[in-house]
């Protein structure tokens, strides 16, 4: 007899359907599975026959034949284990086949029959939703994040039998409910506060621009100066999530699996600090099916790079690309997948190898040629999209010993929504502008407009520090976003002045 399931697979963070038609007939006891499969759908073979046998059913001892459609696409991990189970159990005519047309089936099973969590239910679910289909059955561990697609009802099953008997018995169950906005307008944020910093009022300022445009942020400052501490507060600072962000975030972080047993939509900005020994394709993604990488998980958030000069430098080329386009592409022979990753990039670095360069009290015992070749680590073209080069100095002795009297995250917060809001009310009619740092150079033209005094300075500033034409730009975007803080809708010559003197390094060469 012959059965056919749904079930889907991932490319990228889209998916699409994959059928699982099942065929049980006479000849000689055994199961291949065709249509692309890779190892772990091959071993499902195994997992799948000691479920049935361990959950109470009987294996049937003949020809099994598994094919999954369409044969071009290739069928990744254990997802598979579900459908190939249920079609299995349509097959033998074991459950009620009638209504299997309507659901969509996916899931890992362990040998005794139970459900284990998959990778990837998210867009799954959206893609299923897209597709029509009316009834999406998962493992117990996902329905939470599958529910936060609206218009398709999922169910979570903890057993094999669980999802027989929702076969046989579809009366008795209700699908899982979750209202994805309420989630997120309750969630708390819980990390380190703006008030244990001491001074550095010049690095708090650039920070609180930095959430408030988006815009890339670097500290370069003598050791124990507090870069990593202000770096580390920035997630407390930043605008909460819209839901169509919460949805993009968590579904990058589903195809990760980095979701599995935990709720369902994301509801912080991401914060992924990768260690500087991180690879080029643990950065920007990769893999034979192409998985997202750390500057995709950072979508929507912030990829902090401490120590930026230890990173090899051929990993930190390819960051180029994505900091300039808002995705990454990976190319394979048998596919090509993009993900976003539209981050902002803090970073933070010593100013020469010692540490000590223009520090007020250790003097520095790099040699010129020395201090020039820790710089070029860093190539030109990607300090030129760093906007925020800040300088962070030494705390004062009285500084360190007094308790700190810096503001709290609760207000500056308030500051940065504020200023995001007068963003959003700007580009009502443009939403891939989100915050000021994705202003594209027709939205300069208009919403970047020089007074004559303006003008001039910038211009003073463009031959001084020999900057290019996309640093220019950039110093605008940071300068609307300060404009943005002030509230104030016309770029004032104070505003455009406090944006250049933000390109330190540019100056320091
Ligand atoms: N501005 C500050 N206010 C309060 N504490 C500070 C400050 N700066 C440094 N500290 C203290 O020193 C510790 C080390 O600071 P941090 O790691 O941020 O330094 P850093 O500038 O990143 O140094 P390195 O260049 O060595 O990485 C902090 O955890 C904190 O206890
Ligand atoms: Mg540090």
């Amino acid at each position: 007899m012959l059965a056919r399931v749904w079930s889907a697979s991932l490319v990228g963070i889209d998916a699409v359907k994959v059928g699982v038609e099942v065929d049980v007939s006479g000849g000689l006891p055994g199961i291949v599975v065709v249509g692309l499969p890779d190892a772990a759908v091959q071993e499902s073979k195994e997992r799948v026959k000691a479920a049935l046998k361990n959950a109470g059913y009987a294996f049937p001892m003949r020809r099994i034949v598994i094919n999954l459609t369409p044969a071009d696409l290739r069928k990744e991990g254990p997802i598979f284990d579900l459908p190939i189970s249920v079609g299995i159990l349509a097959a033998s005519e074991q459950v009620n086949a009638e209504l299997l047309g309507d659901y969509l089936f996916l899931g890992e099973v362990s040998l005794d029959g139970s459900l284990r969590p998959v990778a990837g239910v998210l867009p799954i679910a959206a893609a299923a939703q897209r597709l029509g289909i009316t009834g999406l059955v998962v493992p117990a561990a996902n329905a939470q994040e599958a529910a936060v697609v609206q218009g398709i009802s999922v169910y979570g099953c903890k057993h094999l039998a669980e999802v027989a008997d929702l076969l046989n018995n579809p009366e008795r169950y209700v699908p899982v409910k979750l209202d994805g906005l309420k989630e997120l307008a309750t969630a708390q944020f819980a990390g380190h506060d703006l008030k244990d910093v001491k001074g550095q009022a010049h690095a708090r300022r650039a920070l609180e621009i930095a959430a408030a445009g988006g815009h890339n942020l670097i500290f370069v400052g003598p050791p124990g100066s507090g870069k990593t501490m202000l770096a580390r507060r920035l997630p407390g600072i930043l605008p909460p999530l819209s839901f169509q962000e919460a949805l993009e975030v968590t579904q990058i972080h589903s195809v990760a699996g980095l979701l599995k047993n935990r709720g369902s939509l994301v509801s912080d900005r991401p914060f992924r600090s990768p260690h500087h020994s991180a690879s080029g394709p643990s950065l920007v993604g990769g893999g034979s099916f192409p998985r997202p990488g750390e500057i995709s998980l950072a979508h929507r958030g912030i990829l902090f790079l401490d120590e930026l000069t230890e990173f090899k430098r051929d990993v930190l080329e390819f960051l180029r690309q994505p900091l300039e386009d808002g995705y990454v592409t990976i190319s394979r022979t048998r596919q090509s997948v993009s993900f976003p990753a539209q981050f902002t990039l803090v970073a933070s670095t010593n100013p020469c190898p010692c540490g000590y360069f223009g520090d007020s009290i250790q003097a520095c015992t790099c040699s010129p040629r020395h201090r020039e070749q820790y710089w070029a680590k860093l190539s030109g073209p990607l300090m030129d999209r760093i906007d925020l080069q800040v300088a962070v100095n030494r705390l004062k002795p009285e500084e360190i010993t007094r308790q700190p009297t810096g503001e709290e995250s609760g207000p500056v917060r308030d500051r940065v929504k504020a200023a995001r809001e007068r963003t959003r009310d700007r580009f009502k009619e443009d939403p891939t502008v989100g915050c000021n740092a994705e202003m594209q150079s027709q939205h300069l033209r208009r919403w970047c407009q020089l007074e004559d005094a303006s003008r001039n300075l910038l211009e003073g500033a463009i031959r001084k520090l020999g900057l290019s034409a996309r640093a220019t730009d950039r110093i605008l975007k940071v300068a609307r976003t300060i404009a943005d803080l002030a509230g104030d809708e016309n770029l004032q010559t104070h505003h455009v002045a406090e944006a250049i003197q933000y390109r330190t390094i540019d100056r320091m060469q």
